[in-house]
């Protein structure tokens, strides 16, 4: 028996997978769980290189991924994450395509497995850059214009080109499937914008987890299997975790896309707004007795999160206010976004809440302090029926006695909305940006 097929080998990598997975979930053990995953995939590459043929050519292959992969690593900023996963999401998928050709080309193809891992790799491939490209801000417009009925009508045909190869499995018809998968990523990721752009992305994240198990059966390879079964389960919980959070059902998602408001649409330069200095919002931090601070995406663009913590921590210690975290499902780029940034500015857990536990606590708070967070507090979702973001939670801020609102301009989120709350009673806006506003309120509590 190959090593790579021993069932006790298979699983212990498994065991590490699950668990490594099983602890993300968690902030507090996510850094131990990356270190039993990195063990796992590992292990799982040295047993395959033991087991393969062309070694040299895997472990050189492997070497110029891994430089490449450190190269960008060091490189990216943290704010472009979203699309760099998005970006490696589509790689996979390369990768799964190119695996079924070379079965296609070898002959040694399976006429059910081959078709569906080609079609599924070169479907998640362009479907991923498209997403990545509109992340990236390289492409700006929906393709509203691609009808629904095309997006149906090609894929009536790629299920026709599989049966077809099904029962004649020659290679003009895998290039017609492969071609309109390709054509089926673009245009189902094209229609797909606003709001709905976080669900996509863990959506895609499953297909490429699927692909790998698909083609774990294609050459047969059980660890191919069970990883890639694990990465597509956990694509597609994360993918309804996300449509729960953005009052979203998949169907709608993927049928009934959103548009994307276009900024010319709903500005209006004319309306009254309140504007304070951080001496202004540091007096009225320093006498509250509850504070909620909402941080987004601008936070993470500004690199806000170690004076924000400074900031916290002077108003607990300092001036004895109670100080608590809300964290919207989907503020920032990627699932967990602001998480990840409060835990590498060491904010204790016991500080930071999710939307459920804290929204109905704004009522009670004297400041809601939002930080470059614009969407997720934007109270059209609630209003406005025909808005991008209709339907999704929001939190509260409104409720708060005061709402201090520091972000640069009045320009819009991600959704290119406009946001009533920027001109609503009890709001102050502190233009400027994030890390630098918020040193500035350091200095004044500091002083105070
Ligand atoms: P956004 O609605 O995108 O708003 C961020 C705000 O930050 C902007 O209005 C911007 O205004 C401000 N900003 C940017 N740089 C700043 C800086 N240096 N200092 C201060 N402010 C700065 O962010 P959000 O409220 O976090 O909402 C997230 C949005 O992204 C949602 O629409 C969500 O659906 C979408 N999305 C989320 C994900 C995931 S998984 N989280 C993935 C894709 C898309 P100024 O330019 O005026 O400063």
């Amino acid at each position: 028996m190959n090593i790579y097929s021993s069932p006790l080998i298979n699983l212990a990598i498994a065991c590490f997978f699950i668990l490594s997975l099983r602890g993300l979930t968690f902030p507090k053990s996510a850094h131990r769980s990356n270190i039993l995953g990195i063990m796992g995939i590992c292990l799982a590459i040295s047993i395959s290189l033991i087991s393969i043929r062309h070694q040299f050519l895997a472990l050189s292959a492997i070497v110029i991924g891994a430089i490449i992969g450190i190269y960008i690593s060091q490189k990216i900023k943290l704010t472009a994450l979203p699309q760099a996963v998005a970006a490696f999401n589509g790689l996979g998928g390369l990768a799964a395509f190119l695996i079924s050709c070379s079965a296609v080309l070898e002959e040694n193809s399976d006429i059910i497995d081959t078709p569906v891992s080609a079609a599924l790799g070169i479907f998640t491939f362009s479907g991923s850059f498209i997403a990545f490209a509109k992340l990236q801000g390289l492409i700006k417009i929906n393709f509203h214009q691609i009808s629904q009925t095309i997006n149906i009508g090609l894929f009536f045909i790629l299920i026709l080109a599989m049966l077809r190869y099904a029962y004649h499995p020659e290679l003009i018809y895998f290039c017609i499937l492969s071609g309109i998968s390709f054509i089926l990523g673009i245009s189902v990721t094209g229609r797909i914008g606003g709001a709905d752009m976080p669900i996509v992305i863990a959506l895609l994240n499953a297909t490429t987890g699927l692909d790998s198990a698909v083609i774990g059966f294609v050459i047969n390879n059980i660890l191919l299997i069970t990883t890639g079964a694990l990465i597509g389960v956990s694509g597609m919980i994360l993918a309804y975790i996300m449509c729960q959070a953005m009052n979203r059902s998949l169907f709608s998602v993927l049928f009934n896309p959103k548009a994307l408001q276009t900024e010319t649409d709903v500005f209006d330069n004319d309306k009254i707004i309140k504007t304070a200095s951080p001496a202004d919002a540091a007096f009225i931090m320093g006498n509250a007795r509850k504070i909620i601070i909402v941080p987004g995406y601008g936070m993470a663009v500004a690199q806000a999160q170690h004076v924000l913590k400074q900031m916290a921590m002077l108003l607990i210690k300092k001036y004895n206010v109670e100080v608590k975290f809300a964290i919207h499902p989907v503020a920032g780029r990627m699932p967990g976004h602001m998480n990840v940034l409060l835990a590498e500015a060491d904010i204790p857990y016991e500080y930071i809440f999710g939307l459920s536990d804290i929204n109905n606590e704004f009522s009670s708070a004297d400041v809601a302090y939002v930080i470059g967070a614009n969407d997720i507090t934007n109270p059209l979702a609630k209003t406005d029926a025909t808005s991008a973001i209709f339907g999704m939670p929001i939190l509260d801020v409104s409720k708060s006695k005061t709402v201090l609102i520091v972000k640069r301009s009045l320009s819009f989120g991600y959704t290119g909305l406009d946001n009533p709350l920027f001109y609503a009673d009890n709001t102050l806006m502190l233009f400027g940006d994030a890390q630098k506003v918020t040193a500035e309120i350091v200095k004044d509590l500091e002083h105070q």
